[in-house]
Protein backbone atom coordinates (compact mmCIF):
# COMPACT_ATOMS: atom_id res chain seq x y z
CA UNK A 1 0.00 0.00 0.00
CA UNK A 2 1.61 3.68 -0.56
CA UNK A 3 1.72 5.48 2.32
CA UNK A 4 1.30 8.77 3.12
CA UNK A 5 4.09 9.73 6.29
CA UNK A 6 3.60 13.44 6.38
CA UNK A 7 2.72 16.51 5.40
CA UNK A 8 4.45 19.77 5.20
CA UNK A 9 3.19 23.80 4.52
CA UNK A 10 5.48 25.80 3.07
CA UNK A 11 5.56 29.72 1.44
CA UNK A 12 6.21 29.46 -2.44
CA UNK A 13 7.28 33.19 -3.50
CA UNK A 14 9.61 34.10 -5.95
CA UNK A 15 11.67 35.72 -3.79
CA UNK A 16 12.88 33.21 -1.53
CA UNK A 17 14.49 32.26 -5.02
CA UNK A 18 16.19 34.87 -5.45
CA UNK A 19 17.39 35.02 -1.90
CA UNK A 20 18.54 31.02 -2.42
CA UNK A 21 20.00 32.45 -5.83
CA UNK A 22 22.39 35.55 -4.14
CA UNK A 23 23.12 33.74 -1.18
CA UNK A 24 21.30 35.99 1.41
CA UNK A 25 19.67 33.34 3.92
CA UNK A 26 22.11 34.30 6.73
CA UNK A 27 20.93 37.97 6.07
CA UNK A 28 18.73 39.69 8.81
CA UNK A 29 16.04 39.91 6.64
CA UNK A 30 15.83 36.05 5.82
CA UNK A 31 17.47 34.27 8.17
CA UNK A 32 14.45 33.96 10.70
CA UNK A 33 12.81 32.56 7.71
CA UNK A 34 15.48 29.96 6.36
CA UNK A 35 16.44 29.12 10.21
CA UNK A 36 13.22 27.52 10.25
CA UNK A 37 13.66 25.09 7.71
CA UNK A 38 16.61 22.42 8.53
CA UNK A 39 14.70 20.43 10.91
CA UNK A 40 12.72 19.45 7.91
CA UNK A 41 14.83 19.40 5.60
CA UNK A 42 16.56 16.72 7.74
CA UNK A 43 13.42 14.91 8.50
CA UNK A 44 12.83 14.26 4.63
CA UNK A 45 16.78 13.22 4.34
CA UNK A 46 16.14 10.49 7.17
CA UNK A 47 12.55 9.38 5.58
CA UNK A 48 13.37 9.90 2.13
CA UNK A 49 10.02 9.72 0.56
CA UNK A 50 9.77 8.23 -2.79
CA UNK A 51 6.97 10.74 -3.86
CA UNK A 52 5.88 14.26 -3.19
CA UNK A 53 1.96 15.57 -4.20
CA UNK A 54 2.47 19.14 -3.95
CA UNK A 55 -0.83 20.99 -4.26
CA UNK A 56 0.08 24.54 -5.69
CA UNK A 57 -1.23 27.12 -7.81
CA UNK A 58 -0.40 28.17 -11.15
CA UNK A 59 -0.10 32.32 -11.31
CA UNK A 60 -0.20 31.86 -15.24
CA UNK A 61 3.14 29.76 -16.55
CA UNK A 62 0.84 27.33 -18.03
CA UNK A 63 -2.85 28.29 -17.11
CA UNK A 64 -3.17 31.69 -17.83
CA UNK A 65 -6.43 33.56 -17.03
CA UNK A 66 -7.89 32.73 -20.19
CA UNK A 67 -7.95 29.11 -19.62
CA UNK A 68 -8.24 28.16 -15.60
CA UNK A 69 -9.11 24.64 -14.74
CA UNK A 70 -10.80 24.24 -10.97
CA UNK A 71 -8.57 21.58 -10.22
CA UNK A 72 -5.47 19.97 -12.78
CA UNK A 73 -2.97 16.95 -12.05
CA UNK A 74 -0.36 16.13 -13.57
CA UNK A 75 0.66 12.44 -14.90
CA UNK A 76 3.27 13.10 -16.66
CA UNK A 77 6.71 11.07 -16.20
CA UNK A 78 8.73 14.95 -16.47
CA UNK A 79 7.34 18.26 -15.92
CA UNK A 80 9.73 21.80 -17.26
CA UNK A 81 9.70 25.34 -15.42
CA UNK A 82 10.21 28.57 -17.70
CA UNK A 83 11.04 31.82 -17.26
CA UNK A 84 7.73 33.46 -15.39
CA UNK A 85 9.12 36.92 -15.21
CA UNK A 86 10.17 37.18 -11.61
CA UNK A 87 13.83 36.92 -12.54
CA UNK A 88 14.71 33.71 -10.91
CA UNK A 89 16.57 31.11 -12.31
CA UNK A 90 14.73 28.65 -14.39
CA UNK A 91 15.33 25.23 -12.46
CA UNK A 92 16.08 21.70 -13.74
CA UNK A 93 13.40 19.34 -14.65
CA UNK A 94 11.24 17.62 -12.12
CA UNK A 95 10.69 14.13 -12.16
CA UNK A 96 7.11 12.75 -11.84
CA UNK A 97 5.40 9.84 -11.14
CA UNK A 98 3.07 8.30 -13.56
CA UNK A 99 1.62 5.37 -12.65
CA UNK A 100 0.86 6.84 -9.05
CA UNK A 101 -0.98 9.86 -11.24
CA UNK A 102 -3.22 7.74 -13.43
CA UNK A 103 -4.50 5.77 -10.69
CA UNK A 104 -4.91 9.09 -8.61
CA UNK A 105 -6.33 11.06 -11.45
CA UNK A 106 -8.72 7.91 -12.02
CA UNK A 107 -9.48 7.79 -8.26
CA UNK A 108 -10.77 11.24 -8.24
CA UNK A 109 -12.91 11.00 -11.43
CA UNK A 110 -14.79 8.38 -10.15
CA UNK A 111 -15.45 9.91 -7.05
CA UNK A 112 -16.54 13.15 -8.62
CA UNK A 113 -13.93 15.41 -9.04
CA UNK A 114 -13.91 16.66 -12.42
CA UNK A 115 -10.01 16.63 -12.49
CA UNK A 116 -8.44 18.34 -15.55
CA UNK A 117 -5.36 15.99 -16.62
CA UNK A 118 -2.09 16.88 -18.25
CA UNK A 119 0.32 14.80 -19.85
CA UNK A 120 2.36 17.67 -20.35
CA UNK A 121 2.43 20.42 -18.06
CA UNK A 122 4.73 23.53 -17.05
CA UNK A 123 5.38 23.67 -13.43
CA UNK A 124 5.98 27.71 -12.07
CA UNK A 125 7.50 28.83 -8.74
CA UNK A 126 4.30 27.40 -6.91
CA UNK A 127 5.84 23.80 -7.09
CA UNK A 128 9.75 24.75 -7.61
CA UNK A 129 10.11 27.09 -5.28
CA UNK A 130 9.83 24.62 -2.29
CA UNK A 131 11.33 21.66 -4.28
CA UNK A 132 14.21 23.98 -4.02
CA UNK A 133 13.41 24.69 -0.31
CA UNK A 134 13.64 21.74 0.51
CA UNK A 135 16.52 20.27 -1.25
CA UNK A 136 18.64 23.21 -2.30
CA UNK A 137 21.00 23.41 -4.68
CA UNK A 138 18.37 21.09 -6.96
CA UNK A 139 19.19 18.27 -5.47
CA UNK A 140 15.60 16.97 -5.66
CA UNK A 141 16.14 14.85 -8.61
CA UNK A 142 15.60 11.45 -6.71
CA UNK A 143 12.17 12.33 -5.60
CA UNK A 144 9.07 11.90 -8.03
CA UNK A 145 6.51 14.81 -7.76
CA UNK A 146 3.03 15.14 -8.31
CA UNK A 147 1.67 18.45 -9.03
CA UNK A 148 -1.45 19.12 -8.17
CA UNK A 149 -3.03 22.37 -9.16
CA UNK A 150 -5.42 23.96 -7.46
CA UNK A 151 -7.64 27.25 -9.70
CA UNK A 152 -6.48 30.52 -6.78
CA UNK A 153 -6.02 33.38 -10.01
CA UNK A 154 -9.53 33.73 -11.10
CA UNK A 155 -12.57 33.53 -10.11
CA UNK A 156 -14.81 31.80 -9.41
CA UNK A 157 -11.96 29.14 -7.43
CA UNK A 158 -12.96 26.15 -5.30
CA UNK A 159 -13.75 26.52 -2.05
CA UNK A 160 -12.17 25.78 1.05
CA UNK A 161 -14.63 22.89 1.55
CA UNK A 162 -14.36 21.29 -1.69
CA UNK A 163 -10.30 21.84 -1.78
CA UNK A 164 -10.11 19.85 1.40
CA UNK A 165 -12.70 17.05 0.06
CA UNK A 166 -10.10 16.69 -2.91
CA UNK A 167 -7.24 16.45 -0.58
CA UNK A 168 -9.15 13.71 1.35
CA UNK A 169 -9.90 11.92 -2.03
CA UNK A 170 -6.37 11.94 -2.76
CA UNK A 171 -5.94 10.49 0.58
CA UNK A 172 -8.06 7.49 -0.05
CA UNK A 173 -7.22 6.86 -3.55
CA UNK A 174 -3.21 6.59 -2.55
CA UNK A 175 -4.73 4.83 0.26
CA UNK A 176 -6.11 2.43 -2.70
CA UNK A 177 -2.64 1.75 -4.52
CA UNK A 178 -0.76 -1.65 -4.05
CA UNK A 179 2.59 -0.53 -4.47
CA UNK A 180 4.30 0.07 -1.24
CA UNK A 181 5.73 3.66 -1.80
CA UNK A 182 6.42 6.36 0.60
CA UNK A 183 4.53 9.70 0.30
CA UNK A 184 4.92 13.12 1.59
CA UNK A 185 2.28 15.72 0.39
CA UNK A 186 3.10 19.51 0.45
CA UNK A 187 0.31 22.22 0.52
CA UNK A 188 2.71 25.32 -0.56
CA UNK A 189 1.10 29.22 -0.65
CA UNK A 190 1.35 32.39 1.34
CA UNK A 191 -0.97 32.58 4.31
CA UNK A 192 -2.19 36.11 4.21
CA UNK A 193 -1.15 38.18 1.29
CA UNK A 194 -2.64 40.60 -0.94
CA UNK A 195 -0.17 41.72 -3.76
CA UNK A 196 -1.76 44.52 -5.50
CA UNK A 197 -4.78 47.35 -4.59
CA UNK A 198 -5.53 49.68 -1.60
CA UNK A 199 -4.94 46.50 1.04
CA UNK A 200 -1.26 45.62 -1.27
CA UNK A 201 0.72 44.31 2.01
CA UNK A 202 -1.81 43.45 4.67
CA UNK A 203 -0.80 40.55 6.62
CA UNK A 204 -3.19 38.74 9.23
CA UNK A 205 -0.60 37.27 12.06
CA UNK A 206 -3.42 36.55 14.49
CA UNK A 207 -5.71 34.29 11.64
CA UNK A 208 -2.62 32.83 9.96
CA UNK A 209 -1.48 31.64 13.56
CA UNK A 210 -4.98 30.33 14.17
CA UNK A 211 -4.89 28.81 10.99
CA UNK A 212 -2.15 26.58 11.26
CA UNK A 213 -3.23 25.69 14.87
CA UNK A 214 -6.59 24.41 13.18
CA UNK A 215 -4.07 22.76 10.06
CA UNK A 216 -3.21 20.69 13.05
CA UNK A 217 -6.62 19.80 15.59
CA UNK A 218 -9.90 20.78 13.61
CA UNK A 219 -8.48 21.33 10.12
CA UNK A 220 -12.61 20.90 9.06
CA UNK A 221 -13.09 24.22 11.21
CA UNK A 222 -11.61 25.95 8.12
CA UNK A 223 -14.15 24.78 6.05
CA UNK A 224 -16.60 27.28 6.87
CA UNK A 225 -14.68 29.68 5.29
CA UNK A 226 -15.64 30.90 1.96
CA UNK A 227 -12.44 32.44 -0.64
CA UNK A 228 -14.46 35.81 0.38
CA UNK A 229 -14.41 35.65 3.57
CA UNK A 230 -10.45 34.39 3.17
CA UNK A 231 -10.03 37.70 1.01
CA UNK A 232 -11.44 39.94 3.64
CA UNK A 233 -9.76 37.92 6.65
CA UNK A 234 -6.40 37.73 4.60
CA UNK A 235 -6.29 39.33 1.20
CA UNK A 236 -6.64 38.85 -2.14
CA UNK A 237 -4.14 36.00 -2.29
CA UNK A 238 -5.20 34.72 1.35
CA UNK A 239 -7.43 32.28 -1.15
CA UNK A 240 -3.91 30.08 -1.70
CA UNK A 241 -4.83 29.02 2.53
CA UNK A 242 -6.71 26.63 -0.08
CA UNK A 243 -3.40 24.73 -1.08
CA UNK A 244 -2.53 24.14 3.11
CA UNK A 245 -5.97 22.65 3.26
CA UNK A 246 -5.81 20.35 0.77
CA UNK A 247 -2.62 19.23 1.74
CA UNK A 248 -4.25 18.48 5.41
CA UNK A 249 -7.01 16.99 3.93
CA UNK A 250 -4.93 14.05 2.38
CA UNK A 251 -3.90 13.44 6.12
CA UNK A 252 -6.70 10.67 6.74
CA UNK A 253 -4.49 8.78 9.54
CA UNK A 254 -3.14 10.43 12.88
CA UNK A 255 -1.51 13.35 12.66
CA UNK A 256 1.36 14.80 14.91
CA UNK A 257 2.85 18.78 14.89
CA UNK A 258 6.48 17.98 14.45
CA UNK A 259 7.93 21.92 13.49
CA UNK A 260 6.55 25.03 12.87
CA UNK A 261 8.00 27.79 12.39
CA UNK A 262 5.81 31.07 11.42
CA UNK A 263 7.38 34.47 10.07
CA UNK A 264 5.91 37.67 8.57
CA UNK A 265 6.36 39.48 6.78
CA UNK A 266 8.59 37.67 4.17
CA UNK A 267 7.99 39.79 0.48
CA UNK A 268 4.24 40.64 1.28
CA UNK A 269 3.16 37.06 2.84
CA UNK A 270 2.37 35.33 6.16
CA UNK A 271 4.69 32.04 5.92
CA UNK A 272 3.79 29.48 7.62
CA UNK A 273 6.13 26.11 7.71
CA UNK A 274 4.83 23.10 9.22
CA UNK A 275 6.43 19.39 9.44
CA UNK A 276 3.42 16.87 10.31
CA UNK A 277 3.78 13.20 10.81
CA UNK A 278 1.22 10.59 9.50
CA UNK A 279 0.01 7.47 10.36
CA UNK A 280 -2.26 5.71 7.62
CA UNK A 281 -6.01 4.75 9.40
CA UNK A 282 -5.79 1.06 9.78
CA UNK A 283 -7.20 -0.90 6.66
C1 LIG B 1 4.36 36.77 -3.74
C2 LIG B 1 3.39 35.92 -3.17
C3 LIG B 1 2.87 34.88 -3.93
O1 LIG B 1 1.94 33.99 -3.47
C4 LIG B 1 3.28 34.67 -5.22
O2 LIG B 1 2.77 33.62 -5.88
C5 LIG B 1 4.21 35.53 -5.79
C6 LIG B 1 4.75 36.57 -5.04
C7 LIG B 1 4.98 37.85 -2.91
O3 LIG B 1 4.54 38.11 -1.80
O4 LIG B 1 5.97 38.41 -3.36
FE1 LIG C 1 1.44 32.44 -4.85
Amino acid sequence: MANIIGGITTSHIPAIANAMANGLEETPYWKPFFDGYPPVRDWLNEKKPDVIILFYNDHGLEFFIDKKPTFAIGVADEYHNADEGWGIPTIPPVTGESELSWHIANSLVEDGFDMTICQEMKVDHGLTVPLNLMWPGYNYGHVKVIPVCINCEQHPMPQPKRTFALGQAIGRAVASFDEDLNVVVFGTGGMSHQLDGERAGIINRKFDIECLDKLVTDPEDLTKYSNLDLVEIAGAQGVELNMLLAMRGTLIGQVKELHRNYHAPISNTGSGLMLLEHTMPEK
